[in-house]
């Protein structure tokens, strides 16, 4: 069975980037000339997701545009003879691939956000993506050394990257069997644990495939940490009837949803975009050697 369902869970508050987030989506945060959300989807669509389901609230119009077609810049685009830039703004997503968007009531947690968007998913394994994780890679995304463990194990999959032990309580962890495998089964996850309490240093990042039972485990599942609805709770009841797996994933992670992961990436991305890596290389340079002179 192919995966063909992503969903994209975009309404959360982003209080850490408050004020930028005051009035418009922490998603739609550019990482040089490119919003986060679209790097998300352009993964996704990449690895042959077609039917893209947003979750979001009423704070988010802007991302709606952005994937929606804009006939008065295109207009005025070919009025300038800026081709270049309307194939850019044309070509956002390409023929086929469709957007459905559903509104989360209140910022209830990430896995609240994931049952909204049950309707839309149907009874069919689906792909979870969060924009805030940008996952750089040379070769396969994330998402698609992903689907590559799904079409052999047909079974629920997390991704991991190794963290500092002591950053362990920052994030879900998993209980790997095998820890030194890439793909391991998991035999237990827990949010933010205590330093005690975690079961390794293997640590869940912004991409899920999931089996279509969550949903009625979610239903099931009530608050938990930060009084939210934690999809590591209903994911630690879904093991106990199915196998997940965990993959530690090939790629440089950057964690857009904290200050400092937001400019590392940015200055990871701006160092290689043709456009500015050149110069920046030399800006930033120049920074170096003026902060330490
Ligand atoms: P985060 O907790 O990292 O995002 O959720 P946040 O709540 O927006 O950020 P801060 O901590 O206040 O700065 C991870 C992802 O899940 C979505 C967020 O939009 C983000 O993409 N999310 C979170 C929801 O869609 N709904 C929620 O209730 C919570």
């Amino acid at each position: 069975m192919q995966i063909k369902k992503a969903v994209f869970p975009v309404a959360g508050l982003g209080t850490n980037f408050l004020p930028a987030t005051k009035a418009s989506p922490k998603e739609m945060m550019p990482i040089v000339d490119m919003p986060l959300i679209q790097y998300a989807v352009n993964e996704a669509v990449a690895a042959g997701i077609t039917e893209l389901i947003f979750v979001t609230n009423n704070r988010k119009h802007a991302i709606e545009n952005h994937f929606d077609s804009d006939f008065e810049l295109e207009a005025r685009l070919i009025e300038c003879g800026k081709f270049e830039l309307l194939q850019l703004v044309h070509d956002i997503l390409p023929s086929g691939v469709t957007c459905a968007y559903i509104r989360q009531k209140s910022p209830l947690g990430l896995g609240d956000a994931i049952l909204c968007a049950k309707q839309f998913v149907g009874n069919e394994p689906f792909a979870v993506l969060l924009a805030d994780d940008l996952i750089e890679n040379d070769g396969k995304s994330c998402l698609q050394q992903m689907l590559d463990v799904f079409e052999k194990n047909h079974s629920s999959i997390v991704a991991v990257q190794k963290v500092e032990q002591k950053d362990a309580t920052k994030y879900g962890i998993v209980d790997a069997v095998d820890r030194n495998n890439k793909v391991s089964l998991i035999r237990g996850i827990i949010e933010k644990p205590s330093l005690e309490n975690a079961p390794s240093d293997l640590a869940v990042v912004g991409r899920y495939i999931l089996t279509p039972e969550i949903f009625t485990l979610l239903e099931q599942t009530s608050k938990g940490l930060h009084e939210e609805i934690q999809i590591t709770d209903a994911i630690a009841k879904l093991l106990l009837e199915q196998s997940v797996f965990s993959l530690q994933f090939q790629g440089k992670r950057f964690d857009c949803g904290t200050k400092l992961g937001y400019v590392k990436a940015t200055v990871a991305y701006a160092l290689k975009h043709p456009e500015v890596a050149q110069d920046f290389r030399q800006v930033l340079q120049k920074y170096i050697v003026c902060s330490f002179s």
